[in-house]
């Protein structure tokens, strides 16, 4: 409903200049603190990947993990963290990006994953789709299929499409 996706861009705000110049931060902590909101954002990614045949949610710290762990609760999914160094105790799988703003690095264990086991990525935001390339990277390395992208929103004018085609993507928010 139309009404509901308003209420969710109402309670993401726009920090620009953070963290650095240029760069306009879609700040999810007032959608946080609406539980009734925070639901529905919630029930809106669940109803957009319904039939999507996959066994596994994997997600990026810190702001993944918001959406993806009460999203494999709901839907009752397996849920893979992917950190950032030296937070994993076992052995990981390791890969460098691009980020928007500057450089960063993501592990994931090197058994996360089964070979030929089908998972989604689920992030809260989708910029260049730096983060979730990378992701998919690590879920290949492991032998594991990306059936698809989920997130809330989608910065399209960053165009992470060009980044991730061959993938389906779904977002409950585009802007
Ligand atoms: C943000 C956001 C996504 C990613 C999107 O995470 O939560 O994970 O950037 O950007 P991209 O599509 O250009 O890669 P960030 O790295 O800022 O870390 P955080 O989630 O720990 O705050
Ligand atoms: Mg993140």
């Amino acid at each position: 409903m139309q009404t509901e996706i308003n209420e969710i861009k109402r309670l993401i705000r726009d920090i620009p200049d953070f963290p650095e110049k240029g760069v306009i931060f879609k700040d999810i902590t007032p959608l946080l603190k609406n539980p009734r909101v925070f639901r529905i954002s919630l029930d809106k990614i669940s109803d957009l990947i319904d039939e999507w045949d996959f066994d596994c949610i994997v997600s990026p710290e810190s702001r993944g993990f918001i959406f993806a762990a009460p999203l494999a609760y709901k839907m009752e999914k397996e849920f893979v963290p992917v950190r950032k160094p030296g937070k994993l105790p076992y052995k990981t799988y390791s890969i460098s990006y691009e980020l928007e703003y500057g450089k960063s690095t993501l592990e994931m264990h090197v058994d996360a994953i089964d070979k030929g086991e089908k998972v989604i990525i689920v992030d809260d935001v989708l910029a260049t789709g730096g983060t979730t390339k990378a992701i998919i990277e690590l879920v290949e390395k492991a032998g594991g299929i990306v059936v698809g992208v989920a997130c809330l929103a989608e910065l399209t004018y960053l165009n992470p499409r060009q980044t991730l085609t061959n993938f389906e993507i779904a977002s409950v928010i585009k802007y």
